[in-house]
């Protein structure tokens, strides 16, 4: 090939490659693979080495090609980069409206511009005669910090105007101004990475955006998948638009990315109808916004309205509650849950964050406390979105005064006193003790449960009576339980002590299926309980079973086979079988019939996803398994049925595009139905 060839197919592919990125970081409407894209990067890469002379700053080359630096220089911003005045309700609103109004009285035919307020750092870019010279930070408005070889490396930043070919020119000089920030769905893939990598993750997506910014390195900010949206012209050379809603357009013209959530309203009234609107949105926009931006649209008459410090009075920001903040951790509490797993959490000094007030939150488990370094007095951050329960993200490490303390796990269970216990592999610490009060109430309720011996009448309320009087300290006492006893406690007479007494009799003759889910062995489940009592005839035989015996059943591992030989090692537990035996609970597998293992559902690859109405993710497998079908977790060309919940996300997507049918709750339980039927 000849040099000249070269060069025009040089220029051709800068042209071309610039294009195709504009199409999928801009307008996120890709018309070419990525694999095509590379390969057109690749030969410009080839092209670019022959002849160096041809390697311009616009190149699609060249977005990482700086050093690192050793500080940031300074840059004066050619006029005030303003802030905005905070709103936090209606009033506000109204109370803005009414003032500027009463300024200048245009302003009410004026119109109105919603913007995102988008939670990312402001950015300042300077182009001369179509090319990208500058990037800046706000920094205190008047003067920022140049890291034009960062800004550089964010994709939907175009680096020359026109992006494409007969598309809008720049003017000589243009100042944009915009937010740079990272997708949601990018910051969860990031942190997953640098899980994978043993890497230490980010607190939220603003933290991680400005962090990345402020790289010395752009090869660093490179590898960050930080992005764009604007919304301002600071300076131009061409006559300013006059509307915002304009301004936007003629951004998006240029080739800048503009959110396309922005919308037009033309009176006060609507500002306040659609604001609302949004505020519901919230959770449905792919990025942290921490509230709606609300500007004038005509810009004379916003310039005209003048400024209040750095708030100009012609826009103002409607925030939404936050939903992360900072408080003190002033203890860290330790919760004992049915299975005996041990739950620290955080009690702080009482926050508002999401709207409600909160003064504690769940730590996950110890290795989270270790993990994240977390001491008492420490900053946390934390965090409750929606009807998320809040938890702590992490130490403000910066703001330590050398009073925290490393946090010791007990050794003790907080409730009963027993040492705790820890199986290998497993991240959770146990009390193992059966007859911790803690775990009573929490024992009690799961074996008088629907699931498990399914005592009639039975609720919260007179268990933790039961618990709290001491009169039940086991699951055994229950039946030893007399119309006297009940007739003292609150809400109890006559009839309803009747009832309740016989009720707990007529338990004993529910199968021992039931019995065994009931004791609330970790890891035995439904299913497991179902193939347990096909083969051990009563719980005398069970609790002689050994690990690998319980291992060459089919579904059961090393880890709810250890649980059960555990369980049944226990002194606590052994008198407690024995007490089941003596009070008349000793079902015999031979001569009842539980909810045995049907094979209805045999052969079937089944994935849940979404919130089902009634029944939680483990139950639904449950009644999977138990009618012989198999639960997993992605979707793939070998499922056969996608259970489809509320909220739904990828899994759904993907069963779409395989062409994979759909299940409701109800249309699953018609179908195991049907099945049963059709089998007699
Ligand atoms: S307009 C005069 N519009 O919010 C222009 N700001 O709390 C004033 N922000 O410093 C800013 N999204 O960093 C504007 N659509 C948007 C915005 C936005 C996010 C940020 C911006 C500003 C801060 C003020």
């Amino acid at each position: 090939m000849t040099d000249n060839a070269e060069i025009d197919e040089i220029k051709k592919l800068q042209k071309d490659i610039n294009f195709h990125f504009y199409r999928y970081h801009v307008l996120d409407q890709p018309l070419i693979s990525d694999y095509e894209y590379d390969t057109l990067i690749k030969r410009l890469r080839v092209l670019e080495a022959k002849h160096p002379e041809m390697v311009t700053s616009e190149s699609p080359t060249q977005r990482i090609g700086a050093l690192a630096a050793d500080k940031f220089q300074k840059v004066a911003h050619p006029a005030p980069i303003l802030s905005l005045a905070n709103s936090f309700n209606n009033e506000d609103l109204s109370a803005w409206y009414d003032r500027i109004v009463k300024l200048d009285p245009k302003v009410s035919r004026s119109g109105f511009v919603l913007e995102p307020k988008i939670d990312g750092l402001t950015v300042v870019l300077r182009y001369e005669k179509g090319v990208l010279v500058q990037g800046a930070t706000r920094g205190d408005g008047e003067i920022g910090e140049d890291v034009t070889a960062n800004v550089r490396t964010i994709k939907s930043v175009p680096l020359k105007i026109p992006v494409v070919d007969g598309a809008k020119k720049a003017p000589d000089l243009l100042v944009v101004r915009g937010e740079v920030f990272i997708l949601r769905d990018d910051f969860i893939k990031l942190n997953q990475a640098l899980e994978e990598a043993g890497d230490k993750t980010y607190q939220n997506p603003r933290n991680t955006a400005a962090g990345s910014l402020r790289q010395l390195d752009p090869g660093l900010t490179s590898s960050r998948p930080l992005t764009i949206l604007t919304y301002a012209i600071v300076q131009s050379s061409d006559p300013m638009p006059a509307t915002q809603w304009e301004l936007l357009h003629t951004l998006k013209d240029l080739g800048f990315p503009v959110s396309d959530l922005i919308e037009k309203v033309d009176s006060f009234n609507d500002v306040l109808k659609v604001t609302q609107r949004w505020i519901e949105r919230r959770d449905s926009i792919p990025f942290e916004v921490d509230g709606v931006v609300i500007k004038l649209d005509d810009l004379r008459v916003a310039d005209e309205l003048g400024f209040v410090g750095k708030d100009p009075r012609g826009a103002i920001a409607l925030k939404y509650p936050a939903r992360e903040v900072t408080t003190i951790l002033r203890d860290i509490g330790v919760n004992v849950g049915r299975t005996g797993v041990l739950t620290p959490y955080a009690i702080f000094e009482p926050v508002e964050v999401g709207g409600v007030t909160v003064s504690k939150a769940t730590l996950h488990n110890f290795d989270f406390i270790t993990d994240k370094d977390i001491r008492i007095q420490d900053r946390v951050l934390i965090k409750r979105a929606g009807d998320v329960i809040p938890y702590v993200i992490g130490p403000i490490t910066d703001a330590r005064t050398g009073n925290e303390k490393p946090y010791q796990m007990p050794k003790v269970c907080p409730s009963c006193g027993q040492e705790v216990e820890h199986l290998a592999g497993e991240v959770a610490w146990y009390c193992v003790n059966a007859a911790c009060p803690a775990q009573l109430v929490r024992n009690l309720e799961h074996f008088v449960s629907r699931g498990a011996m399914d005592i009639v009448g039975m609720g919260i309320k007179i268990v933790e009576q039961f618990a709290e009087t001491g009169m039940v300290k086991d699951i055994a006492d229950l039946f030893l339980l007399k119309k006297e006893d009940l007739l003292g406690l609150e809400g109890y007479k006559d009839k309803k002590a009747d009832n309740l007494i016989e009720a707990i009799q007529a338990s004993k003759k529910q199968p021992l299926a039931r019995l065994i889910i009931g004791l609330g062995i970790r890891g035995v489940g439904e299913v497991a309980a179902a193939d347990l009592a096909e083969k051990f005839n009563d719980l005398s035989e069970l609790s002689k079973a050994t690990s690998l015996q319980l291992q060459q059943m089919e579904g059961f591992g090393p880890n709810t086979a250890e649980a059960i030989v555990d369980w049944f090692a226990r002194p606590a537990n052994q008198a407690l079988v024995s007490k089941l035996k003596d009070v008349g609970v000793w079902p015999i597998a031979s001569e009842t019939s539980g909810p045995a293992k049907r094979w209805y559902l045999d052969g079937k690859t089944f994935v849940i996803t979404g919130t089902l109405p009634t029944l939680s993710r483990d139950q639904a497998k449950e009644l999977i398994e138990l009618n012989g079908g198999k639960v997993t977790d992605s979707v793939s060309k070998k499922t056969d049925y996608l259970v489809l919940g509320e909220n739904a996300g990828s899994k759904l997507e993907k069963a779409l595009s395989l062409g994979i049918p759909q299940l409701s709750e109800e249309a699953l339980r018609t179908l195991i139905a049907d099945l049963e039927k059709a089998n007699g």
